[in-house]
């Protein structure tokens, strides 16, 4: 029998030091993806694989965060003495997509650290945790996925993508076995941002995790690991390598399209990529979009 799992956990306490100044004052979590906050299609994804229990982990800045989430009475008056129903919608909507929790973070020792803030939270019972700069894009769903790969096989479940080989150092990466499902592996083992010639495989762990409350034990005795921070993987790795402690971890290997909304580059593929499939702002932002390409990089330089 397994615990049918409603708790999402979002850490959105990180620095976002690639992304000054724009991050100085807001947390990058907040920037906007064509006209919504990153952090809302996230909480979207946890509400809409019926994790509808979400506790952030903020750190400084929070206010915007907790804001945003929260009933705005002013703007809604404005609205609808204006009768503008199709405005006070998009406001209301944030605020009705889950209840939400919040907890401070204090120092941002690292993503380990911040899943720990949410013990006394999730208790003892498997969660899942979405990191807030990281989009996965609402077509391609995944955290569904990963819920009844949980269900199936219990333990913990990541979400694994497969990158250039020269990518890995970027990334925690999974030593694996098939399994009979196409899209789940065994994981074996994981490494930290493992230079290639020492990358076991080509997986790259992405932000959606679904976790044996058994974590919570090992991060309360995992040392700083790489950059002096408290790291998931590490303890990610110690369940991979005693399943008796928290059951087998396996992982979910995602093609769709992710965007990690902490880098530049990325930040910008988010935007261009759902601007063009939005039926409001599409057609003419792809038109804009192709005859700007074609005149001002007429040779794809
Ligand atoms: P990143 O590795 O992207 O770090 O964190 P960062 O500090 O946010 O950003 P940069 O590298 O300085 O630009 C991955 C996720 O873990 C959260 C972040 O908010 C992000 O969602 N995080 C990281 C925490 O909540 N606390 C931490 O101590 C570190």
């Amino acid at each position: 029998m397994h615990t049918r799992i409603t708790k999402a956990v979002i850490p959105a306490a990180g620095l976002g030091t690639r992304f000054l100044p724009a991050t100085k004052a807001t947390p990058k979590e907040m920037l906007p993806v064509v006209d919504k906050p990153a952090i809302q299609y996230v909480v979207e994804e946890a509400a809409s694989a019926g994790l509808d229990d979400v506790l952030m982990i903020t750190g400084r800045n929070k206010r915007p965060l907790e804001d945003h989430f929260d009933r705005n009475y002013e703007l809604e008056s404005a609205l609808q003495k204006k009768g503008d129903a199709d405005r006070l919608a998009k406001v209301q909507e944030s605020s009705d997509l889950a209840t939400m929790h919040y907890v401070r973070q204090g120092d941002p020792k690292g993503l380990g650290h911040a899943v720990l803030c949410a013990a006394p939270h999730v208790g003892d019972e498997p969660f899942a945790v979405l990191l807030g700069d990281d989009l996965i894009d609402p077509r391609d769903p995944l955290l569904a996925r990963m819920v009844e790969v949980q269900e199936q096989h219990g333990g913990s479940v990541i979400a694994l993508m497969e990158v250039e080989a020269s990518q890995i150092h970027l990334y925690g990466c999974a030593a694996v076995r098939t399994t009979a499902d196409g899209d789940v592996v065994r994981v074996t083992d994981l490494v930290e941002k493992p230079e290639p010639a020492d990358a076991p495989s080509n997986y790259a762990i992405i932000g959606r995790y679904v976790l044996d409350p058994a974590v919570f034990d090992i991060l309360r005795k995992t040392q700083p690991g790489r950059g002096g921070e408290i790291q998931l993987t590490d303890a990610l790795q110690q369940l991979a390598a005693d399943e008796s402690v928290g059951g087998p971890v396996h992982g979910v290997v995602f093609k769709g399209r992710r965007y990690d909304t902490g880098d530049r580059g990325d930040y910008l593929r988010a935007i261009v990529s759902l601007a063009c499939e939005r039926e409001d702002l599409g057609p003419d932002f792809r038109t804009w979009l192709r005859s700007y390409v074609t005149q001002e990089w007429p040779s794809g330089s």
